[in-house]
């Protein structure tokens, strides 16, 4: 019914028009993306159903959710306690939770994909979902390294598919990268636009081309910083206040780094240099290597660059 008003609509009005109102989203992998885009999403009044591969990551998700927003409320209710608890309980019963990714998708507006960084997975899943949810639904992933368009061709509805990059965490960061491959249709980007909008993010247009904006800029600037340390030009903690001082960046690149996740950059660096080998600014770094293969991590595993209780 949705899917006939919608054709109806597009013959006839602007393009603001034609895009799909998203009201329902499914989003795919309750980590810690998934789960932070989930919160935003129900907070702002979007129906959501959020999908993982089993009930006690889900129950996981929903307690980390529910933990979040009692931060959120003490600030903005701070004098309306009650108003509060009743908006985390409006919020929370916007959310459901599934294991089954093809159940899940069978009427919903948009599917939005936060799983493990990997082309195959990916493609395996929207593979699957393709068969699965509405004509009309519209496709997009989260990914911070892989090409849109790669992921996309496992799918046939290539003109209503694209990329939407949020930034963690989701809840505290205002950017949201939308991505569109030449395949993408204005329809589906205004639709991404309006979405990520309605979130109460600032969008940015981007082309489906390594690291988009954000992570095209800053992934080259941390790794130059771990290499004018290789080359012992500077200490770590200079190179960290320096940046912090000089440039006024709320972070210094290795405290960055180990909030990303080491083993994440170095994921995201592997891949663009597999496809530009030439590229200087992709070179591998033997230090970061090394971190890795030692298992120092960053934050998330108690030791990166720094040591962390
Ligand atoms: P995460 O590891 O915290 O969460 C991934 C979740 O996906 C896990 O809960 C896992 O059980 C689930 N999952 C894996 N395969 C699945 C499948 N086939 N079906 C359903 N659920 C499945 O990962 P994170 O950090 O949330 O990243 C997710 C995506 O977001 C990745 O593509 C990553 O590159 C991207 N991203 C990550 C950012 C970050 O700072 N962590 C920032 C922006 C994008």
């Amino acid at each position: 019914m949705a899917y006939f008003g919608h054709r109806l609509c597009r013959a006839f009005s602007s393009s603001a028009l034609r895009s799909v109102a998203v009201k329902h989203v499914v989003i795919i992998g309750g980590g810690q993306m998934g789960a932070g885009i989930a919160q935003v999403a129900a907070s702002t009044g979007h129906q959501v159903t959020l999908v993982d591969t089993s009930d006690a990551i889900l129950t996981k998700a929903v307690n980390g959710m529910e933990a979040s927003l009692k931060r959120v409320v003490k600030k903005k209710f701070a004098d309306k306690p009650e108003a509060g608890e009743a908006f985390i309980e409006k919020v929370l019963r916007s959310v459901s939770t599934a294991t089954d990714a093809n159940l899940a998708v069978q009427s919903t507006d948009l599917v939005l994909e936060a799983i493990v960084e990997n082309l195959k997975v990916k493609q395996d899943l929207f593979s699957q979902l393709d068969k699965a949810a509405p004509a009309h639904t519209i496709f997009a992933s989260n990914t911070s390294s892989l090409p849109i368009g790669d992921i996309a061709s496992a799918t046939s509805r290539l003109d209503r598919f694209g990329g939407l990059h949020f930034f963690n965490p989701v809840p505290m960061m205002k950017l949201v990268e939308v991505i569109g491959t030449s395949s993408t249709s204005q329809e589906t980007l205004d639709s991404l636009m309006n979405f990520s909008r309605a979130l109460g993010k600032t969008t940015v247009a981007c082309k489906d081309t390594p690291g988009f904006i954000v992570n095209r800029l800053l992934v080259p600037y941390m790794l130059e910083a771990v290499r004018l340390h290789e080359r012992g030009h500077g200490s770590k903690e200079d190179i960290d206040v320096a940046m912090k001082l000089g440039a006024g960046y709320p972070m210094g690149p290795f405290e960055l780094l180990d909030y990303v996740g080491l083993d994440t950059a170095k994921f995201i660096l592997d891949g663009w240099s597999a496809a530009d080998p030439n590229n200087a600014l992709f070179a591998p770094s033997p230090l970061l290597d090394k971190l890795v293969a030692d298992g120092k991590f960053g934050k998330k595993t108690g030791e990166g660059f720094y040591k962390y209780k």
